[in-house]
């Protein structure tokens, strides 16, 4: 993937120093360091890029009092074929970018966006703004949710749950462990990421002075899921701000045991981390910006995964699991769309008007960021102290052998 990115920059950049080298009037010597210049003064330098994963996102940004973020389209090759333009504010101060849904859309969007000449992205904040299903343990329709942890769920792996043994309580078992509870032995290098936890700290301080959108339908909606042990108060609570996880899989998944397979293993690959949210694109997104940060492209400390819940993970008690997911009241999701928003315009303006005195610089880490791999410098402190990696240690080619 990051392959195709690198050919894709190469060509972006060529014609811009063939030019530069065709021109009779310049001299052919020029040093490049001074092309290089030339090709940087062009280029937009975002201090905030929203990226959104479909079209009902990015709407969320149109029409606004505070900016214009459709004012330029900016073409980028390798984008989705559906959204193919990052658009931006006519200052170039903020950009937004629809990435198109599920794990490889996202990947290759975000890979291509980093790729591009046009942008200088080494001092952006990127805000990960999408919706979600969400863990009515944790939050509910509306809720805003603030993540540490993105982990890849869908990578591992699965019986179907009629085949399964009466002691597994889940047909999904951790790539090369033989049970659920077992940390995976075969470790590709996309399944966690934290981020840094001191910035996301700031954009839920700023996100709380938002008062969030609710709805008549979302009210009734969420009274169904009051029961007597009070398990699921948060779905029957109105939305507030939230500091949980997000789990990305390709497959949109309905029901209490897969919720709860999930969210144990959320907590076994973070050593703690709790799921709140599922979504298709966010550990696809975080490693493309990943490689871009091991690349100095980006910066891995500047990056927001903020998820609105608009529909439920799995059904209230009494409902069937069908009917969770094909749940079609639009009016039900509405609050989510609006407060991406509505909670997404604070941390925005809460970092371009602290721009200079804090936010240019960053915000540092005080907790590991980055991937399981320890790809960025030190190890994962997730990782457990038994488990090598190495090119070797991971997947198929080791299991037929
Ligand atoms: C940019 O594209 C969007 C559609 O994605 C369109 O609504 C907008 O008018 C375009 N802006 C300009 C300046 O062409
Ligand atoms: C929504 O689903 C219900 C029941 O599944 C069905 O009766 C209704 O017609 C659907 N509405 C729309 C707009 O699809
Ligand atoms: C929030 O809800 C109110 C009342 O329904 C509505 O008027 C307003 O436009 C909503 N806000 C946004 C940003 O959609
Ligand atoms: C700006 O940042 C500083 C330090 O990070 C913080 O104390 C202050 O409240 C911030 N101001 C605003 C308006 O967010």
């Amino acid at each position: 993937m990051y392959f195709i990115a690198a050919i894709l920059f190469v060509l972006a950049a060529t014609p811009v120093l063939c030019t530069a080298w065709l021109d009779p009037g310049k001299p052919t010597h020029e040093p490049i360091r001074r092309l290089q210049t030339r090709l940087d003064t062009g280029r937009v330098k975002p201090k905030i890029f929203i990226l959104s994963t479909f079209l009902n996102e990015a709407e969320a940004w149109r029409g606004i009092p505070e900016f214009d973020v459709f004012a330029q389209n900016i073409s980028v090759p390798g984008l989705s074929p559906l959204f193919p333009n990052a658009h931006c504010v006519a200052n170039g101060d903020i950009c937004q970018v629809t990435t198109g849904e599920g794990e490889i859309n996202a990947a290759i969007s975000v890979s291509s966006l980093l790729a591009s000449p046009k942008f200088d992205l080494t001092n952006t904040y990127f805000l990960v703004a999408g919706i979600a299903s969400i863990n009515p343990k944790q939050g509910t329709l509306g809720s805003v949710a603030f993540a540490r942890y993105a982990i890849q769920v869908g990578l591992q792996h699965e019986i179907d749950a009629r085949e399964i043994s009466s002691q597994m309580t889940t047909g999904f078992i951790p790539q090369g462990s033989k049970s659920s509870d077992e940390f995976p032995h075969f470790i590709f290098g996309t399944e966690v990421f934290e981020l840094n936890s001191a910035l996301r700290t700031e954009a839920v301080r700023l996100a709380n002075q938002a008062y969030l959108n609710d709805s008549d339908e979302a009210i009734v909606y969420r009274g169904n899921y009051q029961t007597k042990e009070n398990v699921y108060n948060p779905g029957c609570s109105p939305p507030t701000v939230i500091e949980c996880d997000v789990v990305t899989s390709d497959t949109w998944f309905s029901g209490s045991k897969l919720g709860d397979a999930f969210e144990n293993y959320a907590k076994l690959v973070t050593a703690g981390g709790v799921y709140c949210a599922a979504a298709q694109e966010d550990n696809a997104i975080l490693a493309a910006l990943l490689r871009g940060s091991a690349m100095q492209l980006v910066d891995f400390g500047r990056i927001i995964v903020m998820r609105t819940g608009s529909d439920f993970d799995r059904p209230y008690p009494e409902q069937g699991v069908t009917e969770n997911l094909f749940w079609n009241d639009t009016a039900r999701s509405t609050p989510a769309i609006q407060n991406i928003y509505i909670a997404g315009i604070e941390v925005i303006n809460g970092i371009l008007s602290n721009w200079t005195r804090t936010y240019e610089k960053g915000i540092k880490p005080i907790n590991y960021i980055g991937d399981i791999l320890g790809s960025l410098g030190s190890r994962a402190p997730f990782l457990p102290e038994d488990r090598v990696i190495s090119p070797s240690s991971a997947g198929k080619g080791g299991r037929g052998m």
